[in-house]
């Protein structure tokens, strides 16, 4: 039995080595971008808690997808802007993780619409429309939740009576439909100015107010105050302006309360009400979307997946690449052959960490799907008496552990799994006997990882084992290993 001293050059390496973990890349939009960037902190304030309807992309910088996605959707941003929040979420930053998670996100870029349903729980909805600024808009327009009364000739008595104090604005309009424009004043406005339209047919509500042309907005101070006729630009925030008169409309987003938001969180907060509080560009009875069609046609592929992890089918080939006395860490993701959901959670999870990786130039150890229902490579699955639907592992067949992925599929869940082996931590259990077999010498072995840069060196995980552990671990002293140990 051997015994580990506490090498220096193995801290030191261990400490170079945090440092070239993962770290998120810049985020794609600007601050000057007319897309707002939530996170995980000011997303429910923001997003959840608006009374506005929001489309929100979660993306990673890196994906390809993403990025052809970008003038899309900050042209639809520039086309929403005043009518609805049109944000993003960086899903490659640590802390938004968890809220990616939350959401569903499976690949990037995925587009969601948020807008208040009952009792304050926002309702989100996946956006699976063409990824063109017209078709984001068209989507995200028809989404916003309709607070303007229509009122007939029938109830502009009761219209007009029931809450006498409080203020009401009435758009005379010779259209059939509400505007997301009035529809966004409305919303503005909500419990303070209550927001009506009336068509041109309305003859007796038209003749009660003297209204001679369309669109024409009175604004009902309330109580005995007399009414006002609107005479400005049919924009937004001329409009906003006028109706102020009679009340404040609604922050939005509500003021931060201070807590657990940083300082910095300031800066989108004022962004985005500039946005909400700017004009939108249109006129009062069109949504803007004109200038949206032409110029950009749809992708194909709706959602970026991240290349595929490859599979090993043939027992020969899994002995080759991970399970022989030379061979370097290897994860493998055991999945029925007919992937279920859960195994296509775990196999999309690990094909985007690889991505990340590939995409940063970093070496990582490979991942291999591999058939827990295929006679062939499906003993090494019962050797390691695994037993779930989808188990993964890591296995070095060099040293003789391997270990075993306890949670839930999610990315940042695997992610930090990965992380660990790659700084030696976490539980490492002895391979049982005839799963690892001598290696064969051969022609030098193929590169089985995605593009790896010439410079870049090979896998770098320390040399020694974790000196805390202090032995070789036996079966007996690691398969029952204390789970506070992993991640
Ligand atoms: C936002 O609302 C959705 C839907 O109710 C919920 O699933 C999510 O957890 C909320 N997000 C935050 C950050 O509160
Ligand atoms: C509210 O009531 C007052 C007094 O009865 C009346 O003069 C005024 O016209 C009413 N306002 C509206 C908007 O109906
Ligand atoms: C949402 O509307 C309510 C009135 O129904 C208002 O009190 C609240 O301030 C509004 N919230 C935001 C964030 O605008």
């Amino acid at each position: 039995m051997h015994t580990f001293n506490l090498n220096p050059a193995t801290a030191i390496a261990a400490v170079a080595f945090l440092s070239a973990l993962p770290t998120a890349q810049a985020g794609l939009y600007l601050k000057s971008s007319p897309v707002t960037q939530v996170d995980a902190k000011n997303f429910d304030r923001i997003i959840n808690k608006s009374n506005h309807t929001s489309v929100v992309e979660f993306y990673a910088p890196w994906c390809g997808h993403c990025q052809n996605l970008k003038p899309a959707y900050e042209k639809a941003a520039k086309n929403l802007e005043g009518l609805a929040h049109v944000a993003a979420v960086n899903c490659d930053e640590d802390e938004n993780k968890q809220l990616c998670g939350m959401m569903g996100v499976k690949g990037f870029p995925t587009l969601k619409t948020v807008r208040p349903g009952k009792k304050g729980k926002p309702i989100v909805e996946d956006y699976n429309g063409p990824r063109t600024a017209k078709g984001i808009v068209d989507a995200v327009v028809e989404k916003i939740n309709n607070h303007v009364k229509r009122v007939t000739d029938k109830d502009i008595d009761s219209f007009l009576s029931t809450n006498n104090d409080t203020a009401k604005a009435i758009l005379f309009t010779d259209k059939g439909t509400t505007s997301a424009l009035l529809k966004s004043i409305a919303i503005d406005f909500l419990d303070v100015i209550s927001i009506a339209q009336i068509r041109d047919k309305e003859t007796k509500a038209n003749e009660l107010f003297g209204i001679k042309s369309y669109p024409t907005l009175v604004l009902l101070p309330g109580g005995d105050k007399e009414s006002v006729v609107y005479d400005g630009e049919l924009k937004k925030d001329a409009m906003v302006k006028f109706l102020s008169q009679a009340g404040e409309p609604n922050p939005d987003p509500a003021p931060s309360k201070a807590k657990g938001e940083k300082k910095g969180d300031k800066k989108s907060e004022k962004k985005d009400k500039k946005a909400s509080s700017k004009s939108s560009g249109s006129s009062s009875e069109t949504t803007s979307t004109e200038s949206t069609d032409s110029t950009d046609a749809p992708t194909e592929k709706p959602v970026e997946v991240a290349p595929p992890i490859p599979a090993i089918t043939e027992a020969a080939k899994l002995t080759k690449e991970c399970l022989n006395n030379k061979a370097h860490t290897c994860v493998l993701a055991f999945v029925p052959s007919a992937h279920g959901e859960t195994a296509e959670k775990a196999l999309t999870s690990l094909a985007e960490l690889a991505a990340k990786h590939a995409h940063a130039q970093r070496h990582l150890f490979p991942f291999f799907e591999v058939h827990n229902d295929n006679e062939v490579t499906s003993s090494v699955f019962k050797s390691l008496e695994l037993s779930g639907e989808v188990e993964i592992i890591a296995i070095n067949g060099k040293r003789g552990w391997w270990r075993h992925y306890e949670g839930d599929f999610t990315p940042e869940s695997v992610e930090s799994w990965i992380d660990a082996i790659r700084l030696s931590e976490g539980t490492k259990k002895k391979v049982p006997a005839g799963v690892i077999t001598e290696a064969v010498e051969e022609k030098p072995a193929e590169t089985v990882e995605v593009k790896v840069e010439e410079s870049v060196k090979v896998e770098v995980e320390p040399e020694s084992e974790s000196p805390s552990k202090g032995a070789e671990p036996t079966p007996e002293a690691t398969k029952e290993a204390p789970k506070h140990e992993e991640l």
